[in-house]
């Protein structure tokens, strides 16, 4: 099987669940898991079997809905308190990528609105109406993702080098990816593309991921360890860097995975630019500065250990491990949307930005 054939996320209508690619067994082997309660979806998306900003707020949606379905109440105030409930629970599962928030939000928003405006006010209407909302969301990360890729392309020339970090693939999304979606758009209008992949440690995403899907889609590429970043930079083979991220703040700052930083600050020595590709749900307006983003810390055997196998540090060695960092905004060459690309001063471009978006 092609990974690139196959959703990262889906709803399976008629088993009622969400199906995932376990993304902790790849690249080895390829296996589907199907979520049907909070516990398995909360689960999934803390243990990474589904990761990527816009994968998680997929996986979150689609999966609300399908607890929706487990809901009997028949009474409106009744129903939403349970529904809220669960809402909040997916919510706590992972706190830096703030697709999470925003997809259970929207779904939120959805009901509310539906309820307030009348329509079919019974438990039938309201799961019509989260179900629609669902898919609409999964629907969208396609579309959104392509546009993302079409933008994304202008900045690359048939040939360049592209270095990215971590997974903002198709494994990160539902088909395209972000960063990865310019190279993947390009490839269809006839250009090629030579990508070097950071590994990613602790818990390799560009190795087991990255590699992996780019290699199915028969991309050029060239797997590198982390460190060395300024060896194919100061070589010439770079010509851009292009990563995904998990939460943009006002200004600009971007939360992406840890290392992303330093590769900016490498990228600046070498006068390449960084481009950090992004869905406008990954843009937290909310949010002022990277100061303010909430950056998750995981457990010390993913670092102690190799992809939780082997050990490879000694026992009882403190260790720290955050699964993010914050890019200063001054690193950012731009942020690509699906709504344009936005350029420093942040604030005032996002403001453009969000202004196409409502006019749409
Ligand atoms: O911890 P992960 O694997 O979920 O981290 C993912 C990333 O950092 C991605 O770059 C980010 O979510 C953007 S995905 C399009």
């Amino acid at each position: 099987m092609n990974i690139m054939e196959v959703d990262t996320v889906r709803l399976d209508e008629k088993k009622k669940a969400v199906v995932i690619i376990d993304q902790t067994r790849l690249p080895g082997q390829i296996e589907f898991l199907e979520l049907k309660n909070a516990e398995e979806i909360w689960r999934a998306i803390y243990l990474l079997q589904v990761r990527g900003a816009p994968a998680i707020g997929v996986c979150a949606a689609l999966g609300l809905y399908v607890l929706a379905e487990q809901i009997k109440e028949e009474d409106y105030e009744a129903f939403w308190a349970r529904l809220k409930k669960v809402s909040d629970y997916l919510n706590s599962s992972r706190p830096t990528a703030v697709n999470l928030s925003w997809a259970l939000e929207r779904m939120e928003r959805c009901l509310e609105i539906y309820h307030f405006n009348g329509g079919e006010d019974d438990r039938a209407g309201w799961l019509f109406c989260l179900h629609e909302e669902a898919l609409k969301i999964y629907a969208e990360d396609i579309a959104v993702c392509r546009r993302l890729g079409e933008y994304g392309m202008s900045l690359i020339r048939d040939g360049d080098g592209i270095l990215t970090h971590c997974n903002a693939g198709k494994l990160a999304a539902v088909r395209y990816g972000t960063a990865t979606a310019p190279i993947y758009v390009g490839m269809e209008a006839g250009n090629h593309y030579r990508v070097f992949c950071d590994e990613t440690r602790p818990l390799l995403q560009g190795a087991r991921l990255t590699a992996f899907e780019l290699q199915a889609a028969g991309v050029d590429t060239t797997l590198i360890c982390d460190n060395m970043s300024a060896s194919v930079m100061k070589r010439g083979w770079v010509d851009a860097v292009f990563v995904g991220c998990d939460r943009v703040a006002a200004n600009g700052d971007t939360a992406n995975k840890i290392g992303t930083s330093v590769l900016a600050a490498v990228a600046r020595q070498y006068k390449i630019p960084v481009y950090v590709v992004a869905p406008t749900s990954t843009i937290d307006m909310r949010t002022a500065s990277g100061d303010d983003i909430v950056i998750e810390e995981r457990k010390p055997e993913e670092v102690t250990e190799m992809w939780y196998s082997e050990r490879m540090a000694p026992e009882g060695i403190k260790v720290y491990n955050p699964a993010f960092d914050v890019t200063d905004h001054s690193l950012i060459a731009g942020i690509v949307t699906e709504y344009g690309i936005a350029r420093a001063p942040y604030a005032e471009s996002f403001r453009d930005i969000f202004a196409r978006k409502e006019a749409c």
